[in-house]
């Protein structure tokens, strides 16, 4: 339904030009709800204005129901652009007109007869449910409502194409949660296309069918929801999981874990397939090593779990070094070191650290990557001694 075809956007800047979008070649399928996240300044909202040829590529195909935009003349632009509805962060509702004004307005300007109005207009009110604020104000409205109008006013003139650009980051969770759940009724009901952008990753979590992750202007790994967020493979990805989820301790919080745990810590990864806290209980009954778990968090992604465990180990450091080995071989371990000879986490978010220690969260250029495990001084693996589930218990109390 869209097709993104090397395309590339740039802005004159002070300093030469920005590439906003840089070669992003890409397919949005038709009936899906596709999420575009990324940081601020990624080019997220120059690549759905694309789509709607607000801003013409500089470079490349944008392909939208089989046509290439960016060959259009502007006349036949405006009849692509009369598919595509849009809603924006700030709602963007004329305040002298009232709801139904507001979406009166959209049918107005399509040119729409002004006795079928009147219907269409109770219609879409009612789908969004707000047929009893129709002569209000969007002065007089919440924040959730005043975007139920703009969904109103969007859907005016039944597009195949919705675009939503960081439609709910104005809006508190549980109004953000309403209205997903209304764009989720736009595209299972009317069969709209939905291309949903933020930079939350409980939106993409909640909404969206695939994603793309944008880095300065490039769509640098893309998918279904599931695959991308549990297996990222690129640093931004990453990023977006662990800020999202807080699961894996910030260099801060790693700076104090290790003042109160002096001894090895490891982070271990929780995913739906084999690696689990089961293989981690097998592992500790199976090896002479004490874990205590002292960060961590796991939640549901696309209803199957994610996030990760971090434990300080106890025993001798071959047996350490198998206990480690051998968990490796079922699920990824991330292996922090001591309070002595710490290694930093690559991937670690939130409040840097407060000494200057090898622990910084330079990035994977860091020189204090996680070391190898010494293999060769595996030990007997046969002292059962821990188990998680235990210690989960007296956490919670
Ligand atoms: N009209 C413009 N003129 C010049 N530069 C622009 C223009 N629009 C966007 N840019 C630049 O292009 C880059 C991408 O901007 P864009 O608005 O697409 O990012 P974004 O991912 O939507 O960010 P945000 O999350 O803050 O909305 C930024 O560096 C921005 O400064
Ligand atoms: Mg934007």
């Amino acid at each position: 339904m869209v097709s993104f075809r090397h395309a590339v956007k740039t802005f004159p800047a002070k300093s030469g030009e920005v590439r906003a979008v840089d070669d992003v070649t890409l397919d949005i399928r038709t009936g899906e709800i596709f999420g575009v996240i990324g940081y601020s300044g990624a080019g997220k909202s120059t690549l759905v204005r694309l789509i709607n040829a607000l801003e013409p590529a500089t470079a490349g195909e944008v392909i939208v129901d089989g046509q290439d935009v960016t060959a259009l003349p502007e006349r036949e632009l405006r009849r692509v652009r009369a598919g595509i509805g849009m809603i924006f962060q700030q709602f963007n509702l004329l305040s002298s007109r009232t709801v139904a004004g507001n979406v009166g307005y959209a049918l107005a300007v399509a040119g729409w007869p002004r006795e079928e109005r009147k219907d269409r207009i109770a219609e879409l009110l009612d789908f969004v449910g707000l047929a009893d604020k129709a002569r209000q104000y969007p002065s007089q409205l919440s924040g959730g409502q005043k975007q139920r109008v703009g969904i109103a006013r969007a859907l005016a003139t039944n597009p195949k194409i919705l675009l939503a650009d960081e439609a709910t980051s104005a809006l508190d969770p549980e109004t953000t949660q309403d209205v997903l759940d209304l764009l989720r009724r736009v595209n299972s009901e009317l069969g709209v296309t939905v291309v949903v952008i933020t930079h939350e990753m409980d939106v993409v979590k909640y909404a969206c069918d695939r994603v793309a992750v944008m880095e300065g202007g490039k769509v640098v790994e893309h998918g279904d929801v599931y695959s991308v967020f549990a297996r990222p493979e690129h640093r931004a990805t990453r990023r977006f999981v662990g800020t999202a989820l807080r699961d894996r301790p910030s260099p801060a919080a790693l700076e104090r874990l290790r003042h109160r745990h002096p001894g090895r810590i490891v982070t271990v990864a929780v995913r739906e397939d084999g690696a689990s806290s089961t293989d981690l209980t097998r592992a500790l009954r199976e090896h002479p090593v004490d874990g205590t778990i002292i960060y961590g968090g796991i939640v549901e992604i696309a209803e199957r779990p994610y996030g990760s465990l971090t434990l300080e180990l106890a025993g001798e450091d071959a047996a350490i070094a198998g206990f480690i080995t051998d968990l490796s071989s079922t699920t990824s371990v991330l292996d922090l070191g001591t309070a002595e000879h710490p290694l930093a986490d690559p991937d670690a978010v939130g409040p840097r650290a407060t000494t200057a220690s090898p622990e910084g969260d330079e990035g994977p250029s860091s020189p204090t990557l996680p070391q190898a495990v010494d293999t060769d001084r595996l030990a007997d693996a046969d002292s059962p001694t821990w188990n998680p589930f235990t210690h989960l218990r007296r956490w919670r109390r």
